[in-house]
């Protein structure tokens, strides 16, 4: 189960301490649906849901896809797509021989990228994934137009057999295509908005194509939120958004996620969107970003130790690492490197991060410590599960509605007018 370490934050706190009496009633207004959004809070009972209704039919167009393509590209942005990509990199970042790649496409408007993916394709069999909740966003629609139009190209009238579309259950374009196309269905659910929605078929489709267990996924997050439901300080979520929002009333108001595993890295992007999207607004939130350990220790460590005190590091870490890899053992030591022979990577990074932690704490960086056993199915079930209901309560704490994004439409409503959409 997820630990969470705030000895690092201690000698940052005052002395009242995090507001666990907060942290209570925050719980308490999301568990019986009083707070605001409550109406999005589906997302609490998705493990369940969707192993009652939709993981058969997830499971056998995933074997489909991998029995018969190379490739599944998937089109979505935001919560579309982010969990997915973020899955699939933590779990599987290698892609083994015969395995059926996953791109994703979509999360941007660049005609470079496009065809980068188009010519990685090549002539190779591929089915197409496209997600979107709302069917009107515009970077998914345009790359699904013109990866529909490959797939009529190459399959002709059987094309329609290639695509499955993830998106609301009974309106919208997208629902509304799909349904006089004749394409195979998945639901987002009507309350649970994009960044939650990873643990649905939004999620799910794309990490069972990599491989990824998902049945395993879902059983451990049914335990997780379970064992989250825990009304007590000593629940790890109550922990670490009762000491975040301690610390942003004390001045740190950025977040640096970081962790020592490069295939964290879309995760970290995940999270980001989780917490930015869920948190920033009303003129306040802690701005969230994100830190690749050792490499970023090399460009951004400068500003960390000695920039302006207003950031605090919560430190995401593995106990268990999936292989071993000693350092060999060089005759004559011309690097001066045998110290180390035959210790292991995992535990020269272990005392690395140790002692980035005694130097930041010690540059006035406090320090949050986020523990998992294994990058495994279950480390995966319980990340997802752990920050989704911190988030929420950390945001209920700050007083926001953390289950909407009335600020994205912004940009759109820009780029829709100059770009002359027609009312
Ligand atoms: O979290 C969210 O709601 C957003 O990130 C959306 O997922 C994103 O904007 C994509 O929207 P849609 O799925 O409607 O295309």
């Amino acid at each position: 189960m997820v630990k969470v370490d705030l000895t690092g934050c201690a000698t940052f706190f005052d002395a009242s301490g995090p507001d666990f009496a907060a942290a209570a009633a925050a719980h308490r207004m999301l568990s019986e649906k009083t707070g605001k959004g409550a109406e999005f809070t589906g997302w609490t009972s998705l493990p369940q849901d969707i192993r009652r209704r939709e993981l058969k039919g997830i499971l056998s167009i995933a074997n489909k896809i991998r029995s018969r393509s190379k490739a599944l590209v998937v089109v979505g942005i935001g919560g579309s797509y982010l969990g997915a990509r973020g899955a699939i990199e933590l779990l599987r970042p290698y892609a083994k021989e015969g395995d059926t790649r996953v791109f994703f496409v979509g999360n941007g408007l660049s005609a470079d990228y496009i065809n980068g993916v188009i010519e990685q394709l090549g002539d190779d069999d591929f089915d197409v994934n496209v997600i979107s909740k709302s069917g009107t966003t515009l970077e998914p629609a345009l790359s699904f137009r013109v990866f529909r139009q490959l797939l009529e190209k190459k399959y002709g009238s059987s094309a329609k057999r290639h695509i499955f579309a993830t998106t609301d259950a009974n309106r919208g374009v997208l629902h509304d295509l799909a349904r006089a196309e004749g394409w195979e269905r998945f639901v987002v659910p009507d309350d649970v908005g994009g960044r939650y929605s990873v643990l649905s078929a939004v999620g799910l489709l794309p990490m069972a194509v990599a491989g990824i267990d998902v049945q395993a996924v879902i059983d451990a997050a049914i335990e997780t939120f379970q064992a989250l439901d825990l009304r007590s300080p000593e629940n790890p979520a109550w922990q670490y958004a009762a000491a975040r929002q301690h610390l942003y009333g004390r001045g740190y108001g950025i977040e640096l996620l970081a962790c020592y595993e490069p295939s964290f890295r879309f995760m970290a992007e995940w999270c980001k969107q989780l917490y930015g999207e869920s948190e920033g607004k009303n003129g306040i939130g802690i701005y969230p970003d994100s830190l690749e350990y050792t490499a970023d220790l090399h460009s951004m460590g400068q500003y960390i130790q000695d920039g302006p005190r207003t950031m605090f590091e919560t430190v995401v870490s593995f106990e268990q690492p999936l292989t071993e890899l000693k350092v060999p053992f060089v005759m004559g030591d011309g690097d001066k490197l045998n110290y180390l022979a035959g210790r292991d990577f995992d535990s020269v990074c272990f005392t690395a991060r140790e002692a980035v932690k005694a130097a930041h704490i010690a540059g006035g960086v406090p320090n949050i410590g986020v523990s998992f056993e294994k990058r495994d199915e279950r480390g995966f079930a319980e990340l997802v599960c752990f920050f989704e209901q911190a988030c929420a309560i950390s945001g209920y704490m700050s007083g926001v509605n953390p289950f909407d994004q009335p600020g994205v439409e912004a940009y759109k409503k820009n780029m829709f007018r100059m770009l002359g959409k027609p009312e």
